[in-house]
């Protein structure tokens, strides 16, 4: 039934005009350019909040928009500086050629974390489907080979593989591993991932686990309540949380040496009382801001890959009791 429905809602919605697209995706997206993610930044800081920055655009086809994503991310890490923002990166290895060219997709990622390291900045990882993951996490683990220790990656949950990938990180990276770790949006194949609610939210709590027990710093992107509630009854039974373990921030200081610690991160326009609410308690919170011209290709892509979005969207406008910016 509620897949149903989410067909339909994402049946429609790509049917509307780019204005109307570009009206609900307004809440979930900056705005085109760098100038309107450093607004949303500034307004936000003022909540407590730190932020990581995403160029909307993945799946290139040519080395020269590789080319672009490297100068624009290098802007970014300029606007951030500047403006002295609470902000790291969140790059898409594919965007910078790695699937086109992998030597020159590494050439460009070294370029970009060998910036943010001189600035003492983090650049994360995202992680795409699962035809990458290896790939992606090669990346973090050559970079960290050549003493580029600002970059950790993303790990979905719903992959069997996550575990295991887990422990294989912690015995190389030890401490220094620093993941963020969600449920995976990527709708994969039942054969390699849990496809169910209940289950998914099981091994996503099981990967906090896992990461926090490895020392790791670890990042709760969710916005889901049972994943939320088990990550504080987490922290909490390893004497962490706001009166415990001071977790890292991108300042250079805190950077250096960090060791365990984590961050609640959340979506632009999701749930952001109950972000506000985690951040009273004085837990550290992270907002992805994505910004970019291709915000329309990316507002469709990702209500195609995952129809359920299409409901969430539709819920939150419909009942936006359940789901306030
Ligand atoms: P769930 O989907 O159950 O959401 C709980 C509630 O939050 C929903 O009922 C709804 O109210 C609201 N909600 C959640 N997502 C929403 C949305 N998009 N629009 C409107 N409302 C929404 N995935 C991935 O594969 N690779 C990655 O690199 C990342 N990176 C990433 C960064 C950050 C900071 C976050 C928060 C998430 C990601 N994700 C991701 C996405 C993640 O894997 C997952 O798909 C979403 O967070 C939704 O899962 P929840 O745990 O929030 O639960």
């Amino acid at each position: 039934m509620v897949g149903l429905f989410s067909r339909m809602v994402v049946g429609i919605t790509v049917r509307m005009p780019r204005w109307f697209v570009g009206w609900v995706s307004r809440r979930y997206v900056a705005g085109p350019t760098l100038a309107d993610a450093t607004k949303v930044m500034q307004r936000l800081s003022k909540e407590g909040s730190c932020f990581t920055i995403d160029v909307l655009g993945e799946e290139i086809t040519t080395m020269d928009e590789a080319t672009f994503f490297l100068e624009e991310y290098k802007r970014v890490i300029t606007v951030i500086t500047e403006n002295k923002l609470d902000a790291n990166l969140s790059i898409k290895p594919t965007a910078f050629g790695l699937l086109l060219d992998s030597e020159k997709g590494m050439e460009n990622i070294e370029a970009l974390v060998t910036m943010a390291n001189n600035h003492d900045m983090f650049v994360r990882l995202d992680m795409e489907d699962h035809r990458v993951t290896d790939d992606t996490i090669q990346v973090m683990l050559d970079m960290h080979e050549k003493g580029l220790t600002n970059v950790g990656v993303v790990l979905q949950a719903r992959l069997f593989r996550t575990i295991d990938d887990i422990k294989s990180i912690a015995q190389k990276l030890g401490p220094n591993a620093d993941y963020r770790i969600c449920k995976g949006i990527y709708l994969e194949p039942s054969e390699i991932s849990h496809t169910d609610r209940q289950p998914i939210i099981k091994a996503t709590n099981a990967c906090i686990d896992e990461m926090l027990d490895a020392g790791a710093y670890v990042g709760i992107a969710s916005h889901d309540h049972p994943v939320i509630n088990h990550a504080l009854e987490a922290l909490s039974s390893r004497g962490m949380g706001p009166n415990g373990l001071d977790p890292r921030t991108n300042s250079g200081k805190e950077r250096i040496g960090k060791g365990p610690g984590y961050e609640f991160q959340m979506l632009l326009g999701v749930r952001g009382p109950l972000r506000r609410k985690l951040r009273a308690k004085g837990h550290p919170t992270r907002v992805y801001i994505p910004y970019g011209e291709k915000w329309y290709e990316y507002s469709i892509r990702r209500l195609k890959e995952n129809p359920t979005i299409g409901t969430q969207v539709a819920k939150a406008f419909m009942m936006p009791w359940t789901n306030r910016p």
